[in-house]
C-alpha cells in the first residue's frame, strides 16, 4: 500500500517562531510549569488540544462570506440546522458558543442535589458542569479502557455490569441520562462500538433514562467502528453516524473537534418539552435561539465543516496520522495508550516516569520536559486535571496519569510529527533526570488551567 498522503493542498500559511531551550527554560519557569499559562509564539508545535484548532477549508472560508447576521431567523441558522438534522436525526437543534455552553444549559436543567449522570468517561468540563448544579457525575468504562498499554478495539466501551449495578443502587428516577462520550476523550481518544452503544439504548429503555452522546468526535469514532466492526465495513461513515444518532435521545457537541470551526457548538434532541427549558436559558445566557452566542457566519463555518468531515480520505489520512506517530513511539519502546485513539496520542506517564509518584504529578513533569527539550505544547490528563482531596488533604489520584498530544485538524504535516516523535524519543532516553512536581496555588474548580506549579526539590 502507498503512502496515505494528506488529503488537501496548503493554501495559506502561518509561521512559527523558534526559540532555544535555554529561552524555553525560563519561559516554562515564568508560566509556573502550566502549558495553559504559555504564549502560543511561545511553542513550536501546538498540541495543547485538537479543538477550535483546525484549518479551515477554502468551502468554509467562502461560507464565512455568505454568512447572514440577522439576530432571528437567519438563513445562515437554517443551513445549520439542516445539516446537524440531516446528519444526526435529531429534529431539535439548538446553537451555543461552545460545548461547554450546551452541558451548562442541559445540566443546570436536568441537575441538581441528588441527582446522578453515568457514563463511560466525562470530559473535565462536563463533570464540573454536572458538580457546579450539585449532581454527580459516575465513570462506567470498560475494564480494558483503565489498561493503557493493552490493545482492544472498542476501549471507550461502557462496562454495561457496571452501569446496571448503578442504576439499580442509584435508582433510575435519579439518573436523569447516560452520556456516551464519543470517542472517549479522557479514557485516551478511544472508540465506543455500536453493539455498546445499542446495548446501552436498551439498558436505558428499560429503566426510561433518556440516553444521550457527547458527539465531539463523532466522525472519527464512527470511522474507527468501519474499521473495527464486523457488519460496518461496508458502510459509509455517514450511514454509521445515523445508526449512532438513532439510538440518542440528544447529544451535546462541540463543533470546535469534528466540524473543523474555531468556534461553536450545538444541543440536538428529541424532546420538545425539554428544549423549551434549554431555549429559555438559552436566552438568558447565550442568546437567541437561531444564533446562541454565535456569528451568522460560524454558524455557515459549521454547517459546511460538520459535512466535510464526513469525507472518508479525510478520515483515513487523520485516524493513520495518529497511529503513525503512535507506532513511532511504540517502536522505540515508549509507553503509550495503545491502539491509537482517534485524535490524540497519550503517553502512558507512570511507567514513562517511574520514580515520580503521583502526588508529585508525573504527567505533569513530562509535559515540562517535553517543552524544554523541542517546544512542544502537550497537556496532563491524571491527577493535575482529575485528583481530588481527602479530609485530610491527602490526593485521591485519578485512575491513569496520561499525557496527551492532541494533533489539530489539517494543520501539521508528517515532518511536523516525525519532529515530535524525534523529541519525545529524546525526552525518554533521559527520563531519569525529570524532578516530579508540586502545586504552589491551585482554584477550586478545573485547577489544570490555572494552577501555578514548580519542581520538587
Ligand atoms: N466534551 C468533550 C469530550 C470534549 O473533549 C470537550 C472539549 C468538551 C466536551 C467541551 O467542549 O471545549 O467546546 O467547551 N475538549 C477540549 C479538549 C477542550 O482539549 O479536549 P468545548
Amino acid at each position: 500500500m502507498k503512502t496515505i498522503i494528506e488529503p488537501f493542498r496548503i493554501k495559506s500559511v502561518e509561521p512559527i517562531y523558534f526559540n532555544t531551550k535555554e529561552e524555553r527554560e525560563v519561559i516554562l519557569e515564568k508560566a509556573f510549569y502550566n502549558p495553559f499559562l504559555i504564549h502560543s509564539n511561545d511553542v513550536l508545535i501546538d498540541l495543547l488540544t485538537d479543538s477550535g484548532t483546525s484549518a479551515m477549508s477554502s468551502n468554509q472560508w467562502a461560507g464565512i462570506m455568505q454568512g447572514d447576521e440577522s439576530y432571528a431567523g437567519s438563513p445562515s441558522f437554517f443551513r445549520f440546522e439542516k445539516a446537524i438534522q440531516d446528519i444526526t436525526g435529531l429534529p431539535i437543534v439548538i446553537p451555543t458558543h461552545q460545548g461547554r455552553a450546551s452541558e451548562k444549559i442541559l445540566f443546570s436543567i436536568l441537575g441538581g442535589k441528588g441527582k446522578y449522570f453515568l457514563s463511560n468517561t466525562l470530559f473535565d468540563t462536563t463533570r464540573a458542569n454536572i458538580e457546579f448544579s450539585g449532581a454527580e457525575g459516575i465513570d462506567c468504562l470498560c475494564e480494558e479502557g483503565k489498561l493503557p498499554t493493552v490493545a482492544a478495539p472498542f476501549k471507550g466501551n461502557l462496562d454495561i455490569e457496571l452501569l446496571k449495578k448503578h442504576i439499580l443502587e442509584i435508582g433510575a428516577g435519579n439518573i436523569p441520562l447516560v452520556l456516551i462520550t464519543v470517542t472517549n476523550n479522557s479514557g485516551g481518544g478511544q472508540p465506543v462500538s455500536m453493539k455498546n452503544i445499542r446495548a446501552v439504548r436498551q439498558i436505558c429503555t428499560e429503566h426510561n433514562i433518556p440516553l444521550f452522546i457527547d458527539a465531539c468526535r463523532f466522525a472519527e469514532n464512527c470511522y474507527f467502528i468501519k474499521l473495527r466492526e464486523a457488519g460496518y465495513e461496508n458502510k459509509t461513515v455517514r450511514e454509521i453516524a445515523a445508526e449512532l444518532f438513532s439510538y440518542a435521545d440528544g447529544c451535546t457537541m462541540s463543533a470546535k473537534k469534528d466540524a473543523f470551526a474555531n468556534i461553536g457548538g450545538f444541543l440536538a434532541m428529541r424532546s420538545e418539552e425539554l428544549a423549551l427549558n434549554c431555549r429559555n436559558l438559552l436566552v438568558i445566557t447565550e442568546g437567541f435561539p437561531t444564533y446562541g452566542g454565535l456569528a451568522g457566519r460560524d454558524l455557515e463555518a459549521i454547517a459546511i465543516g460538520i459535512n466535510e468531515v464526513l469525507d472518508e480520505h479525510y478520515l483515513q489520512y487523520r485516524i493513520r496520522s495518529i497511529e503513525y506517530l503512535t507506532n513511532k513511539l511504540i517502536a522505540a519502546g515508549v509507553p503509550v495508550m495503545q491502539p491509537a485513539g482517534g485524535h490524540a496520542v497519550y503517553i502512558d506517564a507512570k511507567q514513562f516516569l517511574p520514580h515520580i509518584p503521583v502526588n508529585q504529578y508525573p504527567g505533569q513533569a513530562f509535559v515540562g520536559a517535553l517543552y524544554i527539550e523541542g517546544g512542544i505544547r502537550s497537556v496532563e490528563i491524571g491527577s493535575l486535571m482529575f485528583g481530588k482531596y481527602d479530609d485530610n488533604h491527602n490526593l485521591i489520584p485519578a485512575q491513569l496519569e496520561l499525557v496527551r498530544l492532541a494533533i489539530p485538524r489539517r494543520v501539521y504535516t508528517q515532518s511536523h510529527i516525525d519532529y515530535v516523535a524525534e523529541v519525545i524519543i529524546d525526552v525518554f532516553e533521559r527520563r531519569n533526570g525529570i524532578k516530579g512536581m508540586q502545586i504552589i496555588e491551585e482554584s477550586p474548580m478545573l485547577r489544570h488551567f490555572t494552577a501555578k506549579l514548580k519542581p520538587v526539590e
